[in-house]
């Protein structure tokens, strides 16, 4: 029998999960679980190049892996697991680190952003970031990385590395490819529809949480900035607001763009934005109630992320070996 081929990819714990987050990227990774082999974590060695309380950390990890199975990640078929939990993580963004340029990540674009949002912590993690990454991606041999838009710049580092090394010491990567869904993959904030929509947002009404209650969903629908037309139409240089909402209510949905603007065709923003709100309760509705359900059983969270890690460990061990033979360090 043919192997199959293996999907990874994570998420940061460092704030409640986002719609964005969901519709660029979980969505997409239960769909294919039986025709990969998928690995998914808690990326939470990330996390921490961004200062964290760590009683939060703990539970928004534990709370977005019980959000995974919701999102219909079945721990049978998808391999669940902590970073932390598994050491090659570290040990193999230690040897990538030597392999990746200075230059190459003084251009990332999010560690541009993010020692702006955060001048009075620019440390070395976040700058060597890219690098853990990579040692997420290339641990495992991976195929395929289901990401938002924003994480492309990352992924294509990741192929870098991989060449570099196997342009030195044969084939010991896989060259991964990034798989951005066509709708979905830049969900915008709801109060400033020019930014993204991130977990670090400081407006509370530009961010939508997944497992956020229904009556506020509503109400942050209900407040999305539009523009001063008055029609419901795909075009996001000058609609921005509208465009996002298009977007969302297009994954929520499945109608396309042409559909969405007919649906609507004469009827003011305000019928508009209530059944994007509602279409959005009634996706999460299902997945808050299930996260909410297995919350309750931590025993069963534990044994998930405790088998994932054994078995993560087990792939991720392979590849290190074999890194360290190339690179000329003694095996133990
Ligand atoms: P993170 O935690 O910022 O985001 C998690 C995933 O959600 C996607 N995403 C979005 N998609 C569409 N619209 C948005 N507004 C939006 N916001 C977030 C992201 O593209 C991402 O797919 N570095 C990664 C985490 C990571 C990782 C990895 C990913 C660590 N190691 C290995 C893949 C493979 C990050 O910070 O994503």
């Amino acid at each position: 029998m043919e192997e199959k081929k293996r999907m990874l990819s994570g998420i940061q714990p460092s704030g409640e999960l986002t719609l964005g987050s969901y519709l660029g990227a979980i969505r997409n990774w239960a769909e294919r679980a039986d025709e990969f082999d998928c690995y998914y974590f808690m990326a939470d060695m990330h996390t921490i190049t961004v200062r964290q309380t760590p009683a939060d950390l703990r539970r928004r990890t534990i709370t977005q892996l019980a959000a995974y199975i919701a999102c219909g990640l079945d721990p049978e078929k998808n391999t669940l697991f902590i970073q932390s939990h598994v050491p090659q993580h570290a040990q193999l963004a230690w040897v990538l680190n030597c392999y990746t340029m200075f230059g190459e990540l003084s251009r990332m674009t999010q560690f541009k952003a993010k020692s702006a949002q955060h001048a009075e912590n620019i440390n070395a993690g976040l700058f060597t970031y890219p690098a853990l990454m990579a040692a997420d991606i290339l641990l495992y041999q991976a195929d395929m990385v289901p990401v938002g838009e924003d994480q492309k710049q990352h992924c294509e580092l990741t192929r870098d590395i991989a060449e570099r090394f196997n342009g030195i010491y044969g084939d010991v990567f896989k060259i991964p490819e990034p798989y951005i869904p066509k709708v979905g993959a830049r969900i915008m904030s709801l109060s400033t529809p020019t930014n993204k929509m991130s977990k670090s947002d400081t407006d509370p009404n530009g961010c939508v949480y997944l497992l956020d209650k229904p009556e506020v969903l509503a109400r942050k629908f209900k407040r999305a900035v539009t523009d001063s037309e008055m029609s419901v139409r795909f075009d996001p240089v000058n609609k921005p607001g509208i465009s996002n909402l298009m977007q969302i209510y297009s994954c929520a949905t499945g109608r396309d763009y042409a559909a969405i603007e007919q649906e609507f065709a004469g009827q003011g923003y305000g019928t508009f934005k209530t059944a994007v709100g509602d279409a959005v309760i009634e996706m999460c509705r299902p997945i808050r109630e299930e996260t909410d359900r297995l919350l309750a059983d931590k025993a069963y969270l534990q044994s998930v992320y405790t088998n994932g890690a054994d078995k993560a460990a087990s792939i991720a061990n392979k590849t290190l070996r074999k890194v360290y033979k190339k690179v000329g360090f003694v095996q133990r």
